[in-house]
C-alpha cells in the first residue's frame, strides 16, 4: 500500500478538480494501457457508449423560476435507508487493479460523502472483509451478484454477504454472454492477468481454450439466468432483490412480478450490446411500467449533476455511477471517490436550484422539454 500515491498534492480538492470529468485523463494517465482499457472501454463500435452522455442532455430542461428554492434538500428515502441524496456506487470489478487499498479504499470514499457502495460478485475482496469494515465505519452497502450456472456455488457467496450485513442484492441479468468489446479483445484480456476473484475461489478451475476472437461465453458467469432466480433469492435471502440491466417495460414487468424489490435500468455501461439504447431514452417507459410499485434506478453516462435531476425528473429514484467513481479511485483513493460524489451532489443541488424544486419529489416530467 505504501508504493501508492496520489496524483498531484493528494487532494482533489486543492487541486482544484471542479468536474469529474476532470478525473478521466488523470486516471487515463496514471493506468497501464490494458487496464485503462478494460475501464474505458465499450462493445462494439461504441456507438452507445458515445451515446450515453448527450442522450441525458438531448431531455432539456425547462425550469420555473419565481420559486423559494431556499430550503432545499437532495434527501430520498431508499429500500427504508434514508439517504442524504440519490448518488449511488455502481458495481464494478476488482478495485485492487486501481488502488492497492481496493474496495475497502472505496467503501471509506463513499461513506464519507454519504453515499453506497455496490461490491462487484467479481471484487477484489471476499463480502465477510467489506462487512466487517462496513460495520467498523457504519457504512451502507450492497452486494451485486452474478450467479454461477450451479446456484449452489453463489449461494456460498451470497449466504455469506448477507451474513455480514448487506441490505440488498443486486442482481445483474444483461450478461448471458461476453459482450464484443474490441480494447479487451485486442488485449487478449491482458487487464485479467493475474486478476484474483476471491469470492469466486471456491469454484473449480474454468478457462476458455477458444483465441479471442472466438469466445462467446464468459466462463465465470451463468447464461441461463431467469425470473426464477429473482423469486428464488428474495426467498432465500428476504431482503430486496434488485433486477440489473433493464431495458424495456415488459422485463421490468417480469421482474417486480417476480418479486424484483427494484429494476435498474442499465446497459451495462454500453459494455455488452452496441446499439442498445442509451438508458435516458427508456428509463420513462421502466418507470411507467412499474408504476411505482418499486423503486426504479438507473445508470450510464451520469456525469454531471443535470443527468442526475434528468433522471429524477424521469421517475428514477437513485443513480448509479461507474466509471466516474474508478476514475476518483485511481487518482486520489478514498478521497477522490468521495470527491466524485461530493461534486455530482453539488451539482444536483445548483439544477434542484435553478430548476424551482426543492424537494427531490418536485422534479417531475414537466421539467423536461421533452415530456411535456
Ligand atoms: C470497469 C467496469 C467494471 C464493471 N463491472 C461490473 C460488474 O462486475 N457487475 C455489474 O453488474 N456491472 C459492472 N459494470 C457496469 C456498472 O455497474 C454500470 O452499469 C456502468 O458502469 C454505468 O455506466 P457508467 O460507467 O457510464 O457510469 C462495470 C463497469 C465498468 C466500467
Amino acid at each position: 500500500m505504501s508504493a501508492w500515491r496520489a496524483v498531484g498534492s493528494g487532494d482533489p480538492v486543492s487541486d482544484g478538480i471542479v468536474a469529474v470529468g476532470e478525473l478521466e485523463p488523470l486516471a487515463a494517465e496514471r493506468l497501464a494501457g490494458e487496464v485503462w482499457d478494460y475501464v474505458a472501454g465499450g462493445a462494439g463500435d461504441e456507438r452507445t457508449l458515445r451515446a450515453a452522455g448527450d442522450a441525458w442532455a438531448a431531455h432539456g430542461l425547462s425550469p420555473h423560476a419565481m420559486r423559494d428554492v431556499s430550503d432545499l434538500t437532495t434527501e430520498v428515502e431508499l429500500l427504508g435507508r434514508r439517504m442524504a441524496h440519490p448518488i449511488l456506487l455502481a458495481p464494478t470489478a476488482t478495485h485492487v487493479r486501481y488502488h492497492p487499498g481496493a474496495e475497502l479504499e472505496t467503501l471509506r470514499g463513499a461513506q464519507t460523502a454519504g453515499s453506497l457502495l455496490t461490491l462487484s460478485s467479481l471484487g477484489s475482496i471476499v463480502p465477510d472483509d467489506l462487512g466487517k469494515a462496513a460495520q467498523a465505519i457504519d457504512a451502507a452497502w450492497w452486494m451485486q451478484v452474478y450467479l454461477q450456472r450451479d446456484r449452489s456455488l453463489s449461494y456460498a457467496y451470497l449466504d455469506q454477504a448477507v451474513a455480514a450485513g448487506t441490505e440488498a442484492l443486486v442482481l445483474t441479468v444483461d450478461t448471458p454472454s461476453l459482450g464484443a468489446r474490441d480494447r479487451d479483445r485486442r488485449d487478449s484480456f491482458g487487464a485479467s492477468r493475474g486478476v484474483a476473484f476471491p469470492t469466486l475461489a471456491h469454484l473449480p478451475p474454468v478457462a476458455d481454450p477458444a483465441p479471442p476472437h472466438r469466445r462467446v461465453w464468459n466462463p465465470h458467469l451463468a447464461n441461463d439466468v431467469s425470473e426464477r432466480d429473482v423469486t428464488e433469492l428474495a426467498r432465500r435471502y428476504e431482503i430486496p432483490v434488485l433486477v440489473k440491466g433493464v431495458l424495456r417495460a415488459d422485463d421490468a414487468r417480469r421482474a417486480v412480478d417476480a418479486g424484483a424489490g427494484g429494476v435498474i435500468v442499465s446497459n451495462h455501461g454500453a459494455r455488452n450490446l452496441d446499439t442498445v439504447a442509451p438508458t435516458a431514452a427508456v428509463l420513462a417507459d421502466v418507470v411507467d411500467a412499474v408504476a411505482g410499485e418499486v423503486p426504479v434506478l438507473v445508470d450510464g453516462g451520469i456525469r454531471r449533476g443535470t443527468d442526475i435531476a434528468t433522471a429524477l425528473c424521469l421517475g428514477a429514484r437513485a443513480v448509479l455511477v461507474g466509471r466516474p467513481v474508478i476514475w476518483g479511485l485511481a487518482t486520489y483513493g478514498a478521497a477522490g471517490v468521495q470527491h466524485v460524489v461530493e461534486v455530482l451532489r453539488t451539482e444536483l443541488e445548483m439544477a434542484m436550484a435553478l430548476l424551482g424544486a426543492s424537494r427531490v419529489s418536485d422534479l417531475g416530467r414537466d421539467l423536461l422539454l421533452t415530456r411535456r
